[in-house]
């Protein structure tokens, strides 16, 4: 992309309303405008981002097996009056009315459809089982207070996943499959994300954790180990079939003490060594429940066992708040000029800046580099625009690329341009046709995941 024909409307001064700093720096850098309360446009760079979070997750979860499809933003009410949530969810639930009178609802969550769905197909034997379908989709809750942006909104991105198992063995294989798939996505987008023991809420279900980002703007009270904070699932075979693997994963990450204020119990914290007990505050960024027969007994979704029995099937969900994520990962990684991409979910790979707009070496050394860049599956965001280099890379810094890229003619008199990382400021010089060799490795294990179907 060439920034003269991009769509980048940066705002120069912070605007009033952001209380934290990832809402002051998305508004600022262009990516979102607020349309109502908790209600938001993704303009193109927020867009990207937002792309680019959803890949990693459907890549992650089609990874162990987990199958894709889409369901509606709008629910019949019916469902959920089946369920018993469409007077209990009480207000936080939009509920709206059609031309025929019958009532709707803008869905918050999907319990009761994916139960209808796997209810009414003709699955009925527990050879078809196990069965892990999930979607990415808008979810409205009409929360009483929206605020810090995309962190809490009323209308937010969410991929919820549905498992359907036999038996609660199983399910429980479920669940612990799901802790592997959100600790790979999340350290994929740059973030430690801890699981934490939660409190099943109107979901309801005994087993849950919340993953949670430390950050002092979080809305959570958690406590913990320190010791869970050295823990890395870092790019480990896995073989998602196996139980004893995805429990070995589920001991190892949940072992230790870690808890949200709703389920802290501070007897149990008084045994984690002084030293390593921890306070502070956090973001929750996803939730994995067992629910085991919640919806499946009362909404009539059943399967054969072995044995000709028709039971009904152990069932749990689990949730990653996509639009959630782009708030926090930029608390956690920023500075005062800006935001920090990592590379993961970086909206362009590379910032190209042309010192000297209209200087035919420059400019020919800048577009080789662009199309270079490009041919090696690489996403440049080149600023041609006739500006003074200052303003070039303070916009730079603003919307946070993790590396740039600066030539001018002075360099390229030696055939030399530089290399500058975003998160430590230092900056090397080397040739165009280096500087392309070096950024195709920093992004090789990014570009190089298996190419799964969106
Ligand atoms: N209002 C919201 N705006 C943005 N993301 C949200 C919102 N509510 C929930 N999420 C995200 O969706 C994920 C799964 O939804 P879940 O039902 O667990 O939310 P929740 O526990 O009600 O969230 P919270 O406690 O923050 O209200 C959450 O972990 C969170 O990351
Ligand atoms: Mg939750």
């Amino acid at each position: 992309m060439r920034l003269s024909r991009y769509f980048l409307p940066v705002l120069k001064e912070d605007p009033k309303e952001a209380q934290i700093v990832s809402h002051r720096l998305m508004l600022r850098a262009g990516m979102i405008r607020q349309q109502a309360a908790g209600i938001y446009s993704w303009l193109p760079l927020g867009y990207k981002v937002l792309r680019r979070i959803e890949q990693i997750v459907h890549e992650e979860q089609q990874r162990a097996g987990h199958i894709p499809l889409l369901m509606p933003t709008l629910q019949p009410a019916d469902l959920w009056r089946e369920s018993g949530r469409y007077d209990d969810y009480g207000e936080e639930m939009l509920r709206i009315r059609d031309r025929h009178k019958r009532d709707l609802l803008y869905g918050p969550t999907n319990e009761e459809m994916i139960t209808d769905i796997f209810r009414s197909s003709n699955i009925s034997s527990y050879k078809d089982l196990p069965l892990t379908l999930y979607h990415i989709q808008w979810k409205f809750r009409d929360e009483i207070r929206p605020r810090f942006g995309v962190m809490r909104g009323r209308e937010f991105l969410m991929k919820d996943g549905y498992n359907f198992d036999l038996t609660k063995e199983d399910a429980l294989h479920a669940y612990n499959r799901h802790l592997v798939t959100y600790l790979r996505s999340y350290e994929r987008m740059g973030l430690q994300a801890i699981p934490m023991r939660a409190d099943g809420g109107p979901i309801g279900g005994d087993y849950t954790h919340e993953f949670l980002v430390l950050a002092e703007t979080g809305e959570s009270e958690v406590f913990y180990d320190s010791e869970i904070t050295d823990l890395t699932f870092g790019d480990r075979q896995i073989d998602y079939d196996s139980k004893e693997e995805c429990q070995a994963v589920l001991e190892e990450f949940t072992s230790r003490y870690a808890r949200t204020d709703e389920t802290h119990d501070d007897a149990l914290f008084q045994q984690v060594p002084e030293a390593r007990r921890r306070v502070a505050r956090g973001i929750e960024v996803g939730q994995i429940f067992y629910f085991g027969t919640k919806y499946s007994e009362p909404m009539g979704a059943t399967v054969v066992t072995p044995e000709g029995n028709r039971v009904p099937v152990h069932m749990g969900s689990h949730g990653i708040g996509v639009s959630r994520l782009l708030g926090a990962i930029i608390e956690a990684s920023h500075d005062d000029k800006g935001i920090i991409w990592p590379e993961g979910v970086t909206p362009f790979h590379a910032g190209i800046v042309n010192l000297k707009q209209g200087d035919s070496s420059t400019d020919s050394a800048c577009n080789a580099i662009y199309a270079e860049l490009q041919a090696r599956g690489l996403d440049p965001l080149y600023d041609d625009r006739d500006e003074r280099a200052g303003a070039k890379f303070a916009r730079m810094d603003l919307i946070g690329l993790p590396w740039r890229v600066t030539v001018g003619p002075r360099g390229l008199a030696n055939n030399m341009v530089e290399l500058t990382n975003r998160r430590t400021g230092e900056s090397e010089e080397m040739s165009p046709k280096d500087v392309v060799a070096r950024l195709a490795a920093i992004y090789a294990p990014v570009l190089n995941t298996a190419a799964i179907d969106k």
